[in-house]
């Protein structure tokens, strides 16, 4: 700057301040200019013995997350309840997959009498890993809990990835693995599902072979179109060498056990589950996963200490003590998706996919735009999903909710008929 040979202190005004000044060492004078470095977001005025350099926030960001699109969240209750100009209790939110009938009544119990708030978490989620290792049937050191299923899909590929690794995502599906791989400098290899939303496993295998991914993510049963994956299609990717993770945030729904038990045959399989769709917890974030032991291990040394919250672990242990409530709960969802399967077909411009989750994909057909579907039921106040990307364009995907939630979303569709 102003020479290469410049040498001086670098002096920060302020922490927010987007200017700093570096002094000058050298007691010769230093003419006034302008010079730009590093993509030229710094700006460097050298007069007398001081330069001023002109430092814009973003020259710290790291270079790939520059390009990174934001992760599109669906909006906050409130703010949802003021642009609808509706309070929260008369909108219909049937566009993220929660748990209309929340958590059973322990958890409240839980809540209002936790003693301890004031003390830091245990960091290893003693209480709630032993009660998962009965819920589930598999011993608590292969468990690790996270502040949701979202954060161990993070803390995964902070593990594993190095800049430059690739993962294999098999769209549609949560885009959460594509955003995370982003974040985490990895590069995404999308190998599409097939037109019945299942896996391209030979696809898969020949992807494997030519780019090396370090990982794969698949989800069963799968947002946004409810399909599971079959024993035989698994074993085939699991036999490819690549860490698999699995995703079952929905697998209550899906009448087919949980794999979790298979971490401990399988060396490159992770299982993740949620409390945000069984237990109805999603706001208390609160998720699990299975890892074989060599895995969990590099895990525990690098998730953030106190990632689950004393709320997020009393309310999840709460819930486990209701099972009877969480089946209840679950049947209920199951046969209500059932009916709305049912009426959806009897819509004459939806087509609806069957689904074995809380949720069921629909073709918006018939030249109904599917933006505007979702537009017109949320000034309803009904809420729904749409799609509008490479792999879904025009469909939405509509949460099921209790009966009442079914009806009021017909009667919206029968208006709009
Ligand atoms: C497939 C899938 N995995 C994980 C999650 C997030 O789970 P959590 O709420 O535990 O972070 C979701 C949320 O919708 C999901 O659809």
């Amino acid at each position: 700057m102003c020479g290469s040979r410049f040498m001086g202190l670098v002096d920060f005004q302020g922490t927010s301040s987007s200017l700093c000044t570096i002094k000058s060492s050298a007691s010769s004078y230093h003419r006034p200019c302008c010079h730009s470095f590093q993509r030229t977001q710094w700006r460097v005025t050298c007069m007398a013995s001081t330069v001023q350099v002109k430092v814009t926030g973003d020259s710290f960001i790291r270079p790939h997350l520059l390009k990174l699109s934001p992760y599109q969240p669906i909006l906050p209750f409130e703010v949802l309840s003021t642009h609808l100009g509706r309070k929260p209790e008369d909108i219909i939110k049937l566009d993220a997959n929660e748990n209309p009938y929340g958590p059973p009544p322990e958890v409240f119990e839980a809540l209002g009498s936790m003693k301890f708030p004031f003390v830091y978490p245990d960091p290893e989620s003693r209480r709630l890993r032993a009660a998962l290792a009965q819920d589930s049937g598999l011993e608590s050191e292969y468990i690790l809990a996270g502040c949701g299923a979202d954060e161990l899909i993070d803390l995964i590929m902070r593990c594993v990835l190095d800049p430059d690794d690739k993962v294999v995502d098999c769209p549609p599906t949560f885009t959460m693995y594509e955003f995370d791989a982003a974040v985490n400098g990895a590069l995404v290899v999308k190998v599409p599902r097939k037109s019945d939303f299942s896996l391209d496993v030979e696809l898969i295998a020949e992807v494997v072979e030519q780019e090396k991914p370090k990982c794969i993510f698949l989800t069963s049963p799968n947002n946004p179109d409810g399909s599971i994956i079959s024993d035989e299609a698994l074993l085939k990717i699991l036999d490819l060498p690549i860490l698999v993770v699995l995703d079952e945030a929905y697998i209550e729904f899906s009448g087919i056990e949980s794999r979790m038990q298979w971490v401990k045959k399988h060396e490159n399989l992770i299982v993740l589950r949620t409390f945000s769709k069984r237990a109805g917890l999603a706001g208390l974030r609160i998720g699990y996963g299975a890892f074989p032991l060599s895995i969990i291990e590099y895990l525990w040394r690098a998730k953030q200490p106190y990632n689950v919250s004393v709320a997020a672990e009393v309310s999840a242990c709460a819930a486990l003590k209701n099972p009877a409530y969480l089946e209840n709960v679950k049947v209920a969802l199951v046969q209500e998706r059932e009916r709305l399967f049912k009426l959806l077909k009897e819509v004459p411009f939806l087509n609806p996919y069957p689904s074995r989750s809380n949720f069921i994909l629909c073709e918006v057909t018939s030249g109904m735009d599917a933006k505007k579907l979702k537009e017109d039921l949320a000034n309803m106040g009904v809420m729904i999903r749409h799609y509008n990307n490479k792999e879904l364009k025009g469909y939405v995907r509509v949460s099921v909710g209790k009966p009442e939630h079914t009806d009021a979303l017909m009667e919206c569709l029968n208006c709009l008929c």
